[in-house]
């Protein structure tokens, strides 16, 4: 009877681990090839990448999201993109006053009219919104939000890989097909990704059958996005593509901007760019905090030692 139950327990445990599995889940996230620079106890941002993934974001993603923690003076400070030791007060870079000029905002002062009027930024304005309330934002985008990407990385599972998988993890473009079907007597139009033809997802393949995914309206999918694909696909349920939908559609095409340091702007280079300049936003400390850790292991260290010679020193001439 003991052994019954045992057995039973063992069972059902195992068809809740199939289930869990058959739901199969967003794909986990990858960092890119050769990691990331800022990870283990020594690392630091690439800084050449953080400042190209600043102009990803500036010409392509704040078109939709805000960084609203940002000043644009927290470019120029130390452990930042553009700092320059030769102007310890990032208000005085001209580099940094030029790069926040390129924006216009409403003043967030009332001007001698009490009027609030456009002009461009300066250091220690925040970064410029797209939009003015999140009302617009979601009139904008089909009633999603765009989140706010100052701490991007810290507020999702995987932080920055997470974005760069998210970013080049949608279908090739010629997994793509329109459909015309006749529903209910309508004629409806469909956008119907072929899995077959995603080879990006490697290990998944669609079984048996036909074994397309069709995309709700204003939606796309993306294997890293946390969702269910099962209603919307096609094929056998039981293998079912992993991930979700979401309202972003694919942003970066190769060459979509164009880096003043003569990098290519490939889709995987924009991507990593901007994921680690993400990843600097949300903890423009690394670099001090890394410093100081290692500092205090070594002062550690050398303390234990110290310590080890004069407890022999000290306790030399007593039995024990
Ligand atoms: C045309 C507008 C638009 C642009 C441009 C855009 N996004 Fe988005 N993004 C959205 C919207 C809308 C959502 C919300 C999607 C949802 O919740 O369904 C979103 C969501 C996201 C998310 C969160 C996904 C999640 O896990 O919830 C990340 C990360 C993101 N965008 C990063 C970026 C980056 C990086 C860029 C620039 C390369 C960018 N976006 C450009 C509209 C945009």
């Amino acid at each position: 009877m003991k052994n019954f139950r045992i057995l039973a327990a063992a069972v059902a445990g195992l068809a809740f681990a199939g289930l869990a599995h058959a739901a199969g889940g967003a794909k986990h996230p990858h960092a890119p090839e050769g990691g990331w620079p800022f990870e283990g106890p020594t690392g630091q941002y690439d800084m050449a990448s953080v400042q190209r993934g600043y102009a990803v974001y500036k010409q392509v993603c704040s078109s939709c999201h805000s960084m609203k923690l940002l000043s644009y003076r927290n470019l120029g400070e130390e452990g930042g993109p553009f700092y320059d030791p030769a102007y310890p007060n990032p208000n005085d870079n001209p580099y940094v006053k030029a790069l926040a000029a390129e924006n216009e905002i409403v003043s967030p002062t009332p001007n001698d009219t009490g009027e609030f009027e456009l002009r461009p930024a300066t250091p220690a304005d925040a970064f410029r919104s797209p939009f003015p309330n999140e009302a617009a934002a979601r009139a904008a985008n089909g009633g999603a939000l765009p989140p706010d990407l100052s701490v991007i990385t810290k507020a999702r599972h995987g932080g920055a890989s997470y974005v760069y998988s998210l970013l080049t993890g949608y279908p090739e473009f010629d997994s793509y097909e329109d459909r015309i079907i006749e529903e209910n007597g309508e004629t409806v139009y469909q956008t119907v990704i072929d899995m077959a033809k995603f080879e990006k997802l490697g290990e998944y393949k669609p079984h048996h059958g036909p074994a397309y995914l069709i995309q709700p309206a204003a939606q796309y999918y993306n294997p890293y996005m946390a969702g269910d694909t099962k209603p919307n696909y096609l094929g056998d349920p039981r293998h079912a593509p992993p991930g979700g939908f979401l309202a972003m559609g694919p942003q970066l095409t190769d060459g979509r901007i164009e880096y003043t340091d003569g990098t290519p702007a490939t889709v995987d280079q924009m991507a990593k760019d901007v994921a680690q300049f993400l990843a600097w936003a949300g903890d423009p400390k690394l670099k001090a905090r890394n410093e100081v850790g290692m500092a205090t292991m070594i002062y550690l260290f050398i303390l234990t030692i110290l310590l080890w010679f004069s407890y022999k020193q000290i306790w030399r001439k007593v039995e024990h």
